[in-house]
């Protein structure tokens, strides 16, 4: 249905609603190409530890069938792979062709070729049916997602009774007196960097406002209780620079 008056925040912008899913269609489009040497350069490879741990939280076994919704370049699924002792299946669903192809070339590089299924899909509308897989797993996506508790409602119908939901994303600083220091950096280097190494300064900036307006640990565990999930809860890293949250299907 059309919400014509509708607006959501894309960064510090108010636009509307029905806007957003193109804005950050463009940005991904836009940095594809860069997108992991980014991570990289921005978080001096952390990034790679947080999505390990947040993994090593994810009750999966040999033969599980996980999703990982806003896949993009497949860091997730790579891990997960690992962690079901390489004898499982993860189906990556993102909205975007670039970050997909990005992704795909990625893997085969590192002579990953089976085991993946790369689907082009939105998170708000999971083209799969109700009950289908044993966890599912959303890493610096649901930021990006115009309305995020449709998005987590579809992960949960996905999800098996007694599957997990797990979600990786920038969170808010549990030390208050590293912020003036972290903003610093959010506002004046990410940006920078993201001109040269990206040529997308706007890019990296929307990324700094996005976390800025992203909901705090609680409010997520909050959100997470309401779509009737239970032992829901959040393990902060990097004194909650990124947290992961998790619960399970009843
Ligand atoms: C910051 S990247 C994260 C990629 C990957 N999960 C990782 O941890 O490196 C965000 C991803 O979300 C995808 N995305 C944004 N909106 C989406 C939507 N509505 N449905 C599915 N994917 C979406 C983008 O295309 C992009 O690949």
């Amino acid at each position: 249905m059309a919400e014509p008056h509708t607006t959501t925040h894309f960064g510090f912008k108010e636009i509307p609603i029905g806007e957003k899913v193109r804005q950050v269609g463009r940005i991904f489009d836009s940095v594809a190409e860069n997108y992991d040497l980014m991570n990289d350069l921005m978080s001096l490879g952390i990034h790679r530890l947080w999505k390990r741990h947040a993994i090593g939280r994810l009750r999966v076994r040999p033969g599980s069938h996980t999703l990982d919704v806003a896949g993009g370049t497949g860091d997730l699924a790579r891990l997960t792979l690992e962690r079901m002792g390489g004898r499982g299946r993860v189906t990556l669903c993102d909205i975007n062709a670039a970050m997909l192809e990005a992704g795909r070339v990625k893997l085969a590089d590192q002579g990953l070729v089976a085991g993946i299924d790369w689907v082009q899909g939105n998170a708000e509308h999971l083209p799969f049916p109700d009950n289908t897989f044993h966890a599912a797993t959303i890493g610096f996506g649901i930021r990006n997602v115009t309305r995020i508790e449709t998005a987590f409602r579809e992960m949960v119908r996905v999800l098996r009774p007694g599957g997990q939901l797990l979600c990786l994303e920038f969170s808010h600083l549990s030390l208050t007196a590293l912020q003036p220091l972290y903003d610093t950096y959010s506002f004046k280097v990410l940006p920078e960097l993201g001109h040269w190494v990206a040529k997308d300064r706007d890019a990296y900036q929307y990324l700094a406002e996005s976390i800025r307006r992203f909901p705090d640990q609680k409010t997520l565990c909050a959100l997470l209780d309401g779509l009737g999930l239970h032992r829901v809860g959040y393990h902060n890293l990097s004194a909650g620079i990124a947290a992961v949250h998790t619960g399970f299907k009843v």
